[in-house]
């Protein structure tokens, strides 16, 4: 028997342990030469090009005797700021497939982006639990794929759409070449891919009411641009350095497009959260929330519905402790004086 996890990382050997080869080497890959993927995780420590540090900088004179996570995300409760990141084939991890995912995502108060690619069916995940869901889009060439899968979602109480716009081609990931890696069918794909991404964000808005926000945004022009036309929220994602490679890791763009974006609506990240000191760090730097990726698909692997559970919860104990001995009672409470990058302190 393989010890229990005592934090997040430990999942990825468990999984590793769990599944078949080409199934980890499908959820934990990156593309091409993978140097985003690495990025991802270590710029939480440290800036590549100039070896300084991201550090916290503490305050100690504040009664920590009560922290609330709380916050919400598009109006939404939340117990914490850690929201479950779309990732596809949750099937292939174990066989409850997202309606794991999403029933942990309910035990924990949080909110499940369900993947266009999911294995369960938009309906089976609605009616397995009431967590709060949002729907991940990948536009088709054929719209009126797109359309059914918006209609379907508001028609199974799905709050808002996760428009995915940096992936209109996929990105080259060479284990999966390498291991042949087959698709499952996937149930609420049949299509190709759009490649026409502003023409369909319109085409988007002008069909549902639902709120919309676009995941990938990794530069400030992109994130006026995106404000621009009217979108509700911005995910700041590499799609976990799956896509594009030299990419640079979002935690280290954050503050470019959360100053574009000035206020107006809310900007997320994802990519790389594998500790509550990485959340704090995404919240000081100006993120509402932060999404997490193959940290739940790997706890769904080694444990399923309990795996994910302990992932997020995990996630959750550790930005507690964070927020007390950083002297932040309340989500509100953590600011961007909270964090430093080294080289401010040099100046
Ligand atoms: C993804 N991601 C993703 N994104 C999306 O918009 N639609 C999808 O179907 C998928 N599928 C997917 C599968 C797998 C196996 C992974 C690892 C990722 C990207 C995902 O939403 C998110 O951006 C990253 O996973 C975040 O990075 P971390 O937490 O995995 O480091």
């Amino acid at each position: 028997m393989a010890p229990e996890p005592v934090y997040v990382k430990e999942f990825e050997e468990l999984a590793r342990q769990a599944l078949p080869k080409m199934y980890y080497d499908y959820f934990a890959g990156g593309a091409e030469d993978q140097y985003t993927l690495k990025e991802n995780m270590e710029a939480f420590q440290k800036i590549q090009y100039l070896i300084l540090a991201y550090q916290l900088r503490p305050r100690v004179l504040v009664d920590v005797s009560r922290i609330d996570m709380a916050t919400t995300v598009l109006g939404f409760r939340i117990s914490a700021p850690i929201m479950i990141a779309p990732t596809a084939y949750h099937q292939l991890a174990h066989p409850e497939g997202e309606v794991a995912t999403a029933r942990a995502a309910a035990a924990c108060n949080t909110i499940m982006v369900l993947s266009t690619m999911a294995t369960c069916t938009l309906e089976e995940v609605a009616s397995s639990c009431n967590a709060v869901r949002f729907l991940q889009l990948s536009v088709f060439k054929r719209r009126d794929v797109s359309a059914q899968l918006v209609k379907r979602a508001e028609r199974n109480g799905f709050k808002a759409i996760v428009l995915t716009v940096d992936a209109p081609l996929l990105g080259r990931r060479e284990a999966d070449i390498r291991n042949k890696m087959v698709s499952p069918k996937v149930k609420n794909f049949e299509g190709v891919l759009s490649t026409k991404v502003v023409d369909d964000l319109q085409w988007l808005r002008s069909i549902t009411n639902l709120p919309i926000l676009i995941k990938g945004v990794l530069t400030r022009e992109d994130a006026i641009k995106a404000v621009e036309t009217g979108v509700s929220g911005i995910v700041v994602s590499n799609h976990g350095a799956r896509q594009l490679d030299y990419s640079p890791a979002t935690i280290s763009v954050l503050e470019e497009v959360v100053q574009a974006v000035g206020g107006k609506i809310p900007v997320l990240l994802d990519g790389g959260v594998r500790r509550g000191t990485d959340v704090f760090k995404a919240l000081a730097l100006g993120a509402q929330a932060v999404l997490v990726g193959r940290p739940v698909v790997y706890g769904l692997a080694a444990m399923g519905e309990n795996g994910v559970k302990s992932v997020i919860e995990m996630l959750k104990n550790e930005l507690e402790l964070t927020m007390a001995l950083s002297g932040c009672p309340s989500i509100g409470d953590i600011t961007r004086s909270h964090v430093m990058i080294e080289h401010e302190r040099l100046h």
